[in-house]
């Protein structure tokens, strides 16, 4: 199948790649030339484990190419995959002005039959909108069908996610583009879930917003085992071995982060309250993530009776461990409140060199910690799990480590000296 994608960013990057490898030929535009440049020549602007690999595989095979020229694209093939942002406004919203720009596109391109297939996450409702906007530009209902396809891939091992998916939904008006869809990936052992194009929409929506009720559940309990000095993990493998509740996205920590969980959370809620919904326990999962730092900046604050102008080293900056991306990173909203604070920030991230005022980012784990008053281990990377403890008692001036992650051995830890702090972690 001839394919174009329309937006080289994270969804659209990987999703080409994998289109392209499944055999396909696959055209992905983006308007920013520069960021086409260097992709044709096979440079990925964004750090995702093997995407770089199968980019280069895939362009040496002629499957998948780069172009600045989105209207010829949008003429030339048939199928078009729509993975343009759709970021949050202030209240909650989704902005949906790049789907709107795309739309318009088609609207004045089209000439022949094209499956427009959503790949962006957009609000429940939008591609009944898309649809009725191209059937209001004067296009004829032959002429093309909408499909909500939306994408469940996590931010460092998306190609594992979109090579070995445990489900693929597709939202249609109609019957028609069904046979082709089926050919789209190459997952004929995964359930299909054909629904309305709301219905795929809402499935998207409801996804995030379960797994960020996840995540908030564990945060709760976690700080109920702490004031009961009980380890959340062994409640976690109380709850992990039960079929029912399931083992994944119940650690606790510093709280969920990244451009989905917290952006698609505030969506549906600002589309329900739109509906007159009330959304009481997507609300109470969005304060419990809201209140962690405060949370684990209170555990501190007990362990240090004051926090200013003191020495604070923070390991890991990204929104979790695995991926370059700072967007919406719980460890950096923590930074910013130490340097509010008037702590001097010190910060090493295995990927990421931070900018930020008043911070010194280090490029060495160990340097990061000299004369340091505590560190905090802000995101789950493995090298941190496996620090060199007593090399970091000997260069810190204090002796505090705070495990925003739950993911250290705290006997290891006190072993060499260390007062170890956690939320829910003897
Ligand atoms: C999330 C979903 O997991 C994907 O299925 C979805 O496709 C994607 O959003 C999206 O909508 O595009 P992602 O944002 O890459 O993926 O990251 P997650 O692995 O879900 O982590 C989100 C946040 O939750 C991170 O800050 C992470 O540290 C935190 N988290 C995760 C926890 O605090 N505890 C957990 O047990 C799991």
């Amino acid at each position: 199948m001839r394919i174009c994608v329309v937006g080289a960013g994270y969804v659209g990057l990987t999703t080409a790649a994998a289109l392209a490898n499944f055999g396909h030929e696959v055209q992905c535009v983006d308007m920013e030339q520069a960021k086409i440049d260097s992709l044709t020549q096979g440079k990925v602007p964004i750090y995702e484990p093997g995407l770089e690999k199968l980019i280069r595989k895939n362009l040496k095979k002629d499957k998948l190419h780069f172009s600045s020229n989105v209207i010829e694209s949008i003429r030339d093939y048939p199928m078009i995959l729509i993975a343009v942002g759709t970021p949050s406004r202030e209240d909650g919203s989704s902005n949906l002005s790049y789907i709107n720009q795309v739309i318009n596109l088609i609207a004045s391109n089209i000439k022949d039959y094209k499956i427009i297939i959503t790949k962006s996450t957009v609000p429940a409702g939008t591609n009944e909108w898309m649809h009725q906007m191209l059937v209001e530009k004067g296009i004829e209902e032959d002429l093309f069908d909408i499909v909500s396809n939306p994408e469940f891939l996590r931010e460092g091992t998306a190609l594992w996610d979109i090579f070995h998916p445990n489900k693929l939904v597709f939202g249609t008006r109609t019957d028609r583009p069904i046979k082709v869809l089926k050919k789209l990936y190459e997952s004929e052992k995964v359930p299909y879930i054909f629904t309305s194009l709301t219905g795929a929409e809402l499935i998207k929506y409801a996804s995030n917003a379960f797994l960020a009720t996840k995540i908030s559940f564990a945060n709760e309990i976690a700080r109920i085992c702490d004031v009961y000095e009980v380890d959340y993990s062994d409640i976690y493998k109380g709850l992990a071995t039960d079929p029912r509740i399931g083992r994944y996205f119940l650690n606790a920590g510093l709280g969920f982060g990244g451009s989905c969980l917290p952006k698609d959370l505030s969506c549906l809620k600002h589309s329900a309250s739109k509906q007159n919904v009330e959304t009481k326990l997507l609300d109470a999962v969005m304060e419990i993530n809201d209140t962690q730092i405060e949370l684990y900046l209170n555990k501190l604050g007990k362990a240090l009776p004051s926090l200013e102008d003191k020495q604070i080293t923070v390991w890991g900056v990204t929104f979790k461990s695995g991926t370059d991306d700072l967007r919406s990173s719980p460890a950096i909203a923590l930074i910013k409140q130490l340097v509010q604070i008037g702590c001097r920030v010190h910060t090493y991230d295995p990927m990421v060199q931070l900018e930020l005022a008043d911070v010194s980012s280090y490029i060495n784990q160990y340097e990061s910690v000299i004369g340091s008053d505590v560190l905090i281990i802000a995101t789950e990377w493995d090298q941190f799990l496996k620090s060199d403890w007593s090399e970091i008692k000997s260069r810190m001036k204090g002796s505090i480590i705070l495990d925003a992650r739950n993911c250290i051995n705290a006997q290891t830890v006190r072993k060499h000296g260390l007062l170890y702090l956690g939320v829910g972690k003897r």
